[in-house]
């Protein structure tokens, strides 16, 4: 069997991290033939649950599992790591600004960003979840700068996968009819989930439902869709993240031909170089490409810019704090 493959995870005691690290450890994440090695990074705190974690990850018996290391030192997590995953980080509480909470992650994906580029395997890949995910991963990537910009990318697959599931329930198709979807900018309520360039049987997606329908119930369900979710289970996504960044990563690594992923913009689609901004992309020989060429009409332009602002916001928050 080849030599496992070092999957390091961030706040893996945390709830996305339980509904992620046996599906790992199953060969969902890289394939039924790829051992791996887990690595569960978190704070000090949270280090005996994490053990617990690992108690019941032993308890599998999993054949592709080749050994776990839990560890609160960013050093040691992502030495030699392959693929990282950075779930760890502090949601907003109570009277908190954006700029604190920005602030507070700095202090987080900063150093991880410096241990990533201190450490971790040539080959490194990175996938933040952690909010804000697009500005997080952002400050990883600058902290990191001895790694190729382009492997420092942020998770809106849940939001892409939330687009099909909308739409296919609109349209009583199976979510295998619709191709093409695409989520722009942020990870954020001011998402853009497209239909003008989704297809369903071979026809534009936007054509076959009502304009307000698109507008006034679509757009804001997916985008307003993790606030939803925490209303009702009274905390926030965790199995559906989990799935999520599982299909990113597989797809990174094994190929696809048209997804969503937050990936670093090369100044496609008027989106500002550098800014970790959500595109339409292939993945081809273990590399995200922005899908080139779409027509973007008004409508999507207003709602891709709206996002995109957000970002450079956020980034221009994160300078202001020293954090980039
Ligand atoms: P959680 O509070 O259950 O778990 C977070 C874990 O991170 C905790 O165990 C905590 O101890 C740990 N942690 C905090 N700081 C850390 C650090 N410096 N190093 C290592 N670990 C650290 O939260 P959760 O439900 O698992 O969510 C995690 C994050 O993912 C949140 O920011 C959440 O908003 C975000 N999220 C993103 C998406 C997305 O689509 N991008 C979807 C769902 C949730
Ligand atoms: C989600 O989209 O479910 C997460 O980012 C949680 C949130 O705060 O919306």
């Amino acid at each position: 069997m080849a030599a496992p493959v070092k999957v390091t995870v961030t706040g893996a005691a945390g709830q996305i991290g339980y509904a992620l690290l046996f599906r790992i450890a199953s060969g969902q994440l890289l394939g039924a033939d790829v051992p791996v090695k887990l690595s569960l990074l978190e704070i000090p705190q949270a280090v005996k649950a994490a053990e617990g974690t690992a108690m019941e990850l032993d308890d599998c018996a999993f054949p592709l599992l080749s050994g776990i290391e839990i560890t609160d030192d960013p050093n040691v997590a992502f030495a030699g790591a392959n693929v990282a995953l950075l779930v760890g980080a502090m949601p907003r509480k109570a009277g908190m600004e954006r700029g604190d909470l920005l602030g507070a992650n700095g202090g987080i994906f900063g150093p991880q960003g410096k241990a990533i580029n201190d450490h971790a395997a040539d080959d490194i890949r990175v996938l933040v979840v952690g909010n804000p995910a697009n500005t997080n991963a952002l400050i990883a990537q600058q902290n990191a700068p001895d790694v190729p910009a382009e492997r420092f990318t942020a998770m809106t697959r849940l939001d892409h996968n939330r687009a099909l599931s909308q739409l296919a329930a609109k349209l009583q198709v199976p979510v295998t009819e619709i191709r093409n979807m695409t989520i722009w900018g942020n990870h954020s309520a001011t998402q853009y989930p497209d239909l003008f360039h989704a297809e369903v049987g071979g026809k534009v997606a936007a054509e076959q439902v009502d304009p307000e329908w698109l507008r006034e119930t679509f757009i804001p369900t997916v985008a307003k869709r993790g606030a939803a979710i925490i209303e009702a289970r009274g905390a926030s996504s965790a199995a559906s993240a989990a799935n999520a960044a599982i299909d990113h990563v597989h797809d990174w690594v094994n190929g696809t031909d048209w997804t969503s992923a937050a990936i670093p913009s090369d100044g496609s689609y008027g989106v500002p170089e550098g800014i970790i901004s959500s595109f339409p992309v292939r993945s081809v020989g273990g590399r995200w490409e922005i899908i080139q060429g779409l027509e973007i009409d008004a409508f999507s332009r207003e709602r891709i810019d709206a996002s995109v602002a957000e970002l450079i916001e956020e980034r221009d928050a994160v300078r202001e704090l020293g954090l980039i």
